[in-house]
């Protein structure tokens, strides 16, 4: 599902921030991205959401290489990725509704559906009854799931979330990683990147490190 082979990336000339990253997450996979503030988790997810190319090396998205898309079919390949972030990143003068909605209103979905898919990826995260309500006057985990039924909504194969608890409570953390387990059993091939070590080692499924550029398996 996601591949890479000898990747390197530098932002700046002469300083890689990865180095010979290797790594392979297969269809339906849950993994952990781990490793200190700076080591390049968040390089490394935008490397796959092809918001950043690599400076050397292969990146794969299942099985196709990124690096020789067109800018014009990279909107596509990015139709398989949800993405969801630390900081939520809602647009807080639209509803809940519209912020959902608006995944798939760029893909030109149908109203109807639209209405339909809308609600029904509400319901999965336990916030239907709050579709009119604006970000601001949600608790933090309620705008995660917002921000997750928006990443997931279109139904992607992969899911990569990037400290997707960093701003949560403990009790909010354990629900928002159950969502996103939850959705893994559904079939999503989940990537969560995260310093977190409690959250690691409480749910124990494969973790790939990051320390100084380089990926320990
Ligand atoms: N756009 C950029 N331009 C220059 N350097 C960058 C850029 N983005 C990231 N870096 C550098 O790359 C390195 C890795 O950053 P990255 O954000 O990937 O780390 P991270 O593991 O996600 O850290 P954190 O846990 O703090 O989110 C850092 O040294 C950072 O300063
Ligand atoms: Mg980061």
């Amino acid at each position: 599902m996601i591949e890479m082979f000898h990747v390197y990336k530098s932002y700046v000339e002469g300083i890689d921030v990865l180095m010979d990253v290797n790594l392979h997450v297969s269809k339906g996979e849950f993994v952990f991205l781990t490793g200190v503030s700076g080591a390049g988790k968040t390089t490394l997810l935008r490397l796959m959401n092809c918001t950043e190319r690599a400076t050397s090396g292969q990146v794969l998205i299942r099985r196709r290489n990124v690096a020789r898309l067109t800018s014009s079919s990279i909107p596509y390949l990015r139709r398989n990725i949800g993405v969801v972030y630390q900081d939520f990143k809602l647009i807080r003068r639209r509803s809940v509704f519209d912020n959902v909605a608006l995944a798939l209103e760029v893909l030109g979905t149908p109203r109807a559906e639209v209405q339909r898919r809308v609600m029904d990826v509400l319901r999965s995260v336990g916030l239907q009854h709050k579709y009119l309500q604006y970000p601001p006057t949600l608790s933090g985990g309620e705008q995660q799931r917002v921000a997750i039924a928006r990443a997931i909504v279109n139904d992607p194969a992969i899911l990569l979330a990037d400290e997707p608890t960093g701003n949560l409570d403990p009790d909010m953390t354990i629900e928002i990683l159950k969502l996103l387990m939850d959705i893994n059993n559904r079939g999503t091939t989940v990537l969560v990147a995260t310093h977190d070590r409690s959250i690691i080692e409480r749910l124990r499924f494969r973790t790939l490190v990051l320390e100084k550029g380089r990926i320990y398996h």
